[in-house]
């Protein structure tokens, strides 16, 4: 996701600022730039570049005597990497420059107030410093505009603003994070610790709704009164500091899903009407037509696919087939002006998913993209590309990306299902209101990980794993063996619980527990008579299962109540579980052995 920084003090803010934005590299990002107040004149001067650090270095002076700046690493949502949706983002006098954080949902509705001003970028934070520029011009000073712009934002965000005469940096926080550094040089804010620990250990981290002004001095205010600063000291080594105080960047990323799945459906949904909002423009008519969705894919992604075939069948009214990109071919039997091709990759540049929707395109099919990768190749090759939000992701095991391709994934079914009359607006806002609540649910599971951790250790030496489930809960079996097998090389296989008896069954052993999925959309009862048959086997068997369940297993770990979303939610506990086992075993889980975080061959 993107990064913030900002400094005022003594020294050269532009290199202060620098600095942080080469620490926070290690996130991943696709431009940066910074914004400075010149101290002769109080003027802005902002300096911004698509790409690297490095070439935003390029741009701007060597040299500054400004005490005052702001800068920002972009990871694009709304619009592509180019220097115009670099942030800063200023108003149409120049006078005000802003840094922003998460998405503004209702961007929109106040770009359409905004008709008198210019706007220059596709973003949604540009909006900010236009409405700043008006309550300004109303009279209010700047921590005055920033309140009072805040309040019309609808979304997670932060931002911080600097203000042309105004020797300062005002700074707000709504769910996403803001965190103020107490150095001795001067004061340093940032989304991330990272960006200053070479400077200071002493923090204070904002609460949501909080107001922080960086002058000579930090005023925060929380609920409109100044209060004192809670500082504490960050004890993490720089090695861990770079990963947020996890030991792995998989770790960090498996507790930043309820972020990344906010992200996702932020200004998507509307839960009372049923309604989706994806940005495409599929005509009606085409998907009236439409008799096929293929999905293609690979690894974790076709089991996100897996999932996805199966809600627009559901949701839809459409048939969907999901296909091994690597095994794809456009073959008899389809009307490419009725078939509909959708590309799942978070990287969108996968080889042989690029080779499938290559070959779908030639013969005549619509295609589409859901990655998480603005201005990848596949999206310049797709007619629609739909974005999952879910922030970069480092470690080599997708964990995430899958929460988020599946989420998004689901609003397209629901797109779908509703354009094409299949979906009636009861059920589809019953289905927005448990996707609402996803990021809940896995808070809660994340929260239940001692548990896990537990279960991890005691069955860490088995011979094999074996994970099962049905329906939604069939690709959540197979994702989880993958997870494990890839990190912990252990082995591990993900079976359709009905499948168990038609061969697998020979393999179960009181040494090879069974992870199963026993929750709503995922068949619950048809699966536990499949338990009982390995259980009569001697195999122990560890269960993610409704919180209601009450049934014999080994290991009960509770998934709250969120319909067809339950075994995604179930999923996050064989993360943890894999995870857990791993590093028990002292694997390097960031880079497992022989794997890529991005495969750019057939
Ligand atoms: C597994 C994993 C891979 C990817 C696959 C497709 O943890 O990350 O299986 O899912 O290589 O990658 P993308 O989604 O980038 O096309």
């Amino acid at each position: 996701m993107c990064g913030i920084t900002g400094y005022i003090g003594r020294d050269e803010a532009l290199d202060r600022v620098l600095g942080g934005l080469q620490n926070l590299e290690y996130r991943g990002y696709d431009s940066a730039g910074v914004a400075v107040t010149e101290p002769a004149d109080g003027d802005i001067a902002v300096y911004k570049r698509s790409g690297e650090v490095d070439q935003l270095l390029e741009a701007a002076p060597a040299e500054s005597p400004s005490r005052c700046a702001i800068g920002h690493t972009r990871w694009s949502t709304h619009g592509p990497p180019t220097d115009a949706n670099a942030h800063p983002h200023t108003d149409c006098a120049g006078r005000v420059a802003v840094v922003h954080n998460g998405i503004i949902e209702n961007y929109e509705r106040l770009q359409a107030e905004l008709s008198e001003h210019t706007f220059t970028s596709d973003t949604d934070t540009e909006v900010i410093p236009h409405l700043l520029e008006d309550r300004l011009a109303a009279g209010d000073d700047p921590v005055a505009a920033v309140r009072a712009v805040s309040d019309r934002l609808e979304g997670s965000f932060a931002f911080c603003a600097i203000v042309e005469g105004f020797d300062g940096v005002v700074a707000v926080r709504n769910d996403s994070p803001l965190v103020l550094g107490h150095g001795e040089d001067g004061t340093y804010l940032a989304s991330d610790v990272t960006a200053f620990l070479d400077r200071t250990r002493s923090v204070t981290y904002l609460e949501n709704g909080d107001v922080a002004v960086l002058e000579d001095d930090v005023t925060l205010y929380r609920d409109g009164e100044a209060i004192e600063p809670a500082i504490e000291t960050i004890e993490w080594d720089a090695d861990a500091a770079e990963k947020g105080g996890y030991d792995h960047y998989m770790h960090k990323e498996i507790h930043e899903q309820p972020q990344a799945l906010r992200q996702t459906i932020s200004g998507r949904l509307e839960v009372d009407s049923g309604d989706v909002d994806l940005e495409v423009s599929f005509p009606t008519e085409h998907l009236n037509s439409i008799e096929e969705v293929q999905l293609v894919a690979c690894g974790t992604s076709y089991y996100a696919g897996l999932y996805a075939a199966r809600l627009l069948e559901t949701l839809a009214d459409v048939r969907a087939s999901v296909t091994i990109a690597s095994e794809y071919a456009f073959e008899g039997g389809r009307d490419p002006w009725r078939t509909l091709t959708i590309a799942v990759t978070q990287s969108g540049e996968t080889a042989d998913t690029l080779s499938a929707i290559r070959a779908a395109d030639q013969a005549g099919a619509r295609t589409m993209a859901v990655t998480n990768t603005l201005g990848s190749t596949v999206t310049r090759e797709v007619d629609d590309s739909v974005f999952i939000r879910a922030g970069p992701e480092i470690g080599v095991a997708a964990t995430k990306t899958f929460a988020s391709q599946v989420a998004t994934l689901a609003l397209v079914a629901v797109h779908i299902g509703r354009r094409r009359g299949a979906l009636s607006s009861g059920r589809a806002s019953e289905l927005l209101g448990n996707l609402r609540d996803v990021p809940g649910a896995v808070q809660q599971v994340l929260d239940a990980e001692p548990d896990v951790d537990a279960v991890a250790a005691e069955y860490a030496d088995s011979d094999a794993f074996f994970f099962v489930g049905r329906a939604f809960a069939h690709p959540v079996a197979l994702e989880g063996a993958l997870k494990l097998k890839e990190i912990s090389y252990d082995h591990a296989e993900g079976f359709a619980a009905g499948e168990l008896k038609h061969g697998p069954l020979a393999l179960v052993t009181d040494q090879t527990p069974v992870l199963a999925t026993l929750t709503d959309g995922g068949d619950a009862d048809k699966t536990y008579n499949n338990i009982k048959e390995v259980q009569a086997r001697g195999a122990p068997v560890i269960a993610a299962a409704s919180s209601s369940d009450d049934r014999q297993v080994n290991e009960h770990l509770s998934v709250p109540d969120v319909g067809l979303f339950e075994p995604l939610v179930a999923n996050v506990y064989w993360q943890l579980f894999a995870y857990h086992v791993a590093a028990d075993k002292g694997r390097p889980i960031d880079k497992p052995r022989n794997l890529a975080k991005s495969v750019t061959v057939e």
